[in-house]
């Protein structure tokens, strides 16, 4: 290795069509301010071009470069080599399928987006006119700390109970759900509220806050989820919870 150089492991396999999981290493010298990503498409053009990881945007807008980088989620576009050590480890997302080396699926991660019903349904009076949240109402206040999410998935693979329970819909998919629940021009708020508050919702959540330090947005999924489920306790929305208190009651 060159002096300065840095060794890049890549786990490679465990899809589908590669199943056999391995470790490939490359020596890379690196230039100034060079990102993993930058790396990662360095290798690919000068050493194997067989090297599978995926990306778009490369200035932190698109969410598709996420991977671990030394066991941590992160965005490969906005990691910098220097300061990762003179090894550093790279590997796919947990919690998601492998597609190829580096590019997981995202399809059951935004299936949860789905049932969260992550869309804006709006309003008569909204679909028929622009509403505005004036910037310093209580809905605005609320709402504006969770709406910079770029569906990267690095919350989702950083939860400890979406690796627990395939079926939970995880904390991108309920800080999504969050949004749209605290805002009056979306039509749909209570039966949201209620979808959401089911035993693979927001009740699942232990609060460890695991995502909330894992997003490059500075989102604080956890305390969504924690609104969340003050407003569904509120709201007496059908729940996992009430639906045990129903289960205990005389005659219930
Ligand atoms: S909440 Fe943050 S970590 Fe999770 S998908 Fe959105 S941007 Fe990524
Ligand atoms: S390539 Fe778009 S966020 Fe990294």
């Amino acid at each position: 290795m060159v002096a300065g150089g840095v060794i890049i492991r890549v786990r490679r396999g465990g899809a589908a069509d590669d199943p056999e999981e391995r470790h490939q290493t490359y020596a890379i010298a690196p230039r100034p301010r060079m990102t993993v990503l930058d790396a990662l498409t360095a290798i690919q053009s000068e050493l194997d071009p067989s090297l599978g990881f995926r990306y778009s945007c490369r200035v932190g807008m698109c969410g598709t470069c996420a991977l671990r980088v030394n066991g941590r989620p992160r965005w490969a576009c906005r990691t910098l080599i220097e300061g990762l050590g003179e090894s550093v480890t790279l590997e796919p997302l947990v919690n998601f399928p492998v597609l190829r080396d580096l590019a997981v699926d995202m399809t059951p991660f935004l299936d949860k987006m789905s049932r969260a019903r992550a869309w804006a349904e709006p309003t008569e009076a909204a679909a028929s006119a622009p509403v505005e949240l004036s910037p310093d109402s209580r809905q605005r206040v609320r709402i504006d700390p969770h709406i910079e999410c770029i569906t990267c998935g690095i919350c989702y693979s950083a939860c400890g109970m979406a690796a627990h329970d395939p079926d939970f819909l995880g904390p991108a998919a309920l800080n999504r759900a969050y949004t749209l629940v605290c805002d009056s021009r979306d039509a749909a708020g209570g039966e949201r509220l209620a979808e959401v508050a089911d035993e693979h919702g927001i009740w699942r959540c232990h609060s460890q806050f695991n995502c909330t330090e894992a997003c490059p947005k500075g989102i604080s999924p956890a305390t969504a989820i924690q609104a969340l489920k003050r407003r569904a306790a509120a709201s007496g929305a059908k729940s996992f919870v009430a639906s045990i208190i129903g289960g205990l009651a005389p005659g219930g």
